[in-house]
């Protein structure tokens, strides 16, 4: 089975972090995210994947030219200039062919995919877009269905008086080959503002299969420590790294924790850390390899990128730090704030 992953985009509303790292390659939990999206896909049959990359392309390549396992044929298609997501989509039309999955890059998520083929299949459909419920559904856009799961209309972030149903557009597709014959070449084109609603409008079977599983995007800041956060407490089940040392406490290997440092769970420490005496990590800390959190320093609800070193004293609540960034000792940051990779703070 064949997966399109769309990773081009530029990630503007997690900048500064994806200045220099593309948002696929994010770590999530200490995992590069593409990694943590291969191994998702892959639990479900998946055993080609073509990335669809533009901005920053290395990176995502460069990682799985030295971490491919072989059980997975990698492909990547380039674009010069971006192509919105369905033109991504047709610009890799010569290695699609018969039912294959589309995904957006940038979801974290446990919905079956195995379900969602079996309910297109079963449907005839000829593109299933998977449908997660949301709270507020003003703020995206909304997929009505019937009762079978047949789309009925589209509805770009309504009014809560307009509002019917809260199910939003998961970021996960399976479509029919085609399906691509609609999708004009070489130029940008979007899946839900153009390629959806005109096949809509000319009939074509379309179904959303909703699922109520652990779906997150990741975004922005906030959903990006939400992501961590979650996986922390455990509402998605993906492998956190280190060893489990007590309830709610992962640490890598070579990492070294002080005597009288304080750890209040869940936190996640990577390889080769050293958390000095005085130290308090958590909740929902997650540090990076080789970080490294001096005497009396605090750092909860945040997410340290390897390579960090938060100084004497300093506090961080709510923050991301990219890589090799330094705190100056005595430090506060405790709103929502991003660093880029070897930012002063
Ligand atoms: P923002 O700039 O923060 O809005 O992020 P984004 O550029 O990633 O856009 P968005 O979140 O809407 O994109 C959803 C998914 O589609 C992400 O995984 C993107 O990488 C991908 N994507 C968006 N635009 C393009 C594009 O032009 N080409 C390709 N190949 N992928 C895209």
């Amino acid at each position: 089975m064949k997966a399109l992953v769309l990773v081009g985009g530029l990630g503007t509303r997690l900048y500064p972090l994806t200045y220099h790292v593309p948002k696929a390659m994010v770590p999530m939990v200490n995992v590069p995210f593409a990694e943590r999206m291969v191994r998702y896909l892959t639990r479900f049959g998946v055993d080609e994947i073509i990335f669809s990359v533009c901005y920053l392309p290395d990176p995502i390549r460069e990682h799985f030219e030295k971490h491919n396992t072989g059980a997975v044929k990698f492909h990547y298609v380039f674009e010069e200039k971006p192509l919105d997501t369905a033109g991504a989509i047709k610009n890799a039309e010569r290695l699609l062919d018969g039912t294959f999955f589309v995904l957006n890059g940038d979801i974290f998520v446990d919905i079956n995919l195995h379900d969602v083929m079996d309910f297109h299949r079963q449907r005839g459909a000829k593109i299933t877009i998977a449908l997660t419920p949301v709270d507020d559904p003003t703020a995206y856009g909304v997929v009505e269905t019937d009762d079978t799961g047949r789309i009925r209309r589209f509805l770009e972030k309504p009014r809560w008086d307009q509002v019917t149903t809260n199910h939003i557009n998961a970021g996960i597709y399976v479509f029919e080959e085609e399906v691509l014959a609609r999708i004009p070449p070489n130029r940008p084109y979007s899946v839900e503002r153009a390629l959806y609603p005109h096949a809509l409008e000319e009939g074509v079977p379309m179904f959303g299969f909703v699922s109520s599983d652990y779906w997150i995007d990741i975004g922005t800041h906030q959903k990006y420590l939400r992501a961590h956060r979650d996986t922390l407490r455990g509402c998605i089940k993906v492998e956190i790294p280190g060893e489990q040392i007590r309830d709610g406490v992962w640490v890598g290997a070579d990492s070294h924790i002080a005597e009288g440092a304080t750890i209040e769970p869940p936190v996640v420490i990577g390889r080769g850390c050293q958390i000095a005496t005085g130290a308090r990590l958590g909740p929902f800390a997650v540090l990076g390899d080789e970080v490294s959190v001096d005497k009396d320093a605090c750092v909860a609800e945040s997410v340290l990128w390897r390579g960090t070193r938060v100084g004497e004293g300093a506090r961080l609540r709510e923050c991301i730090l990219g890589r090799s960034c330094v705190v100056q000792p005595g430090t506060r940051v405790e709103t929502l704030t991003a660093f880029e990779d070897n930012s002063t703070v």
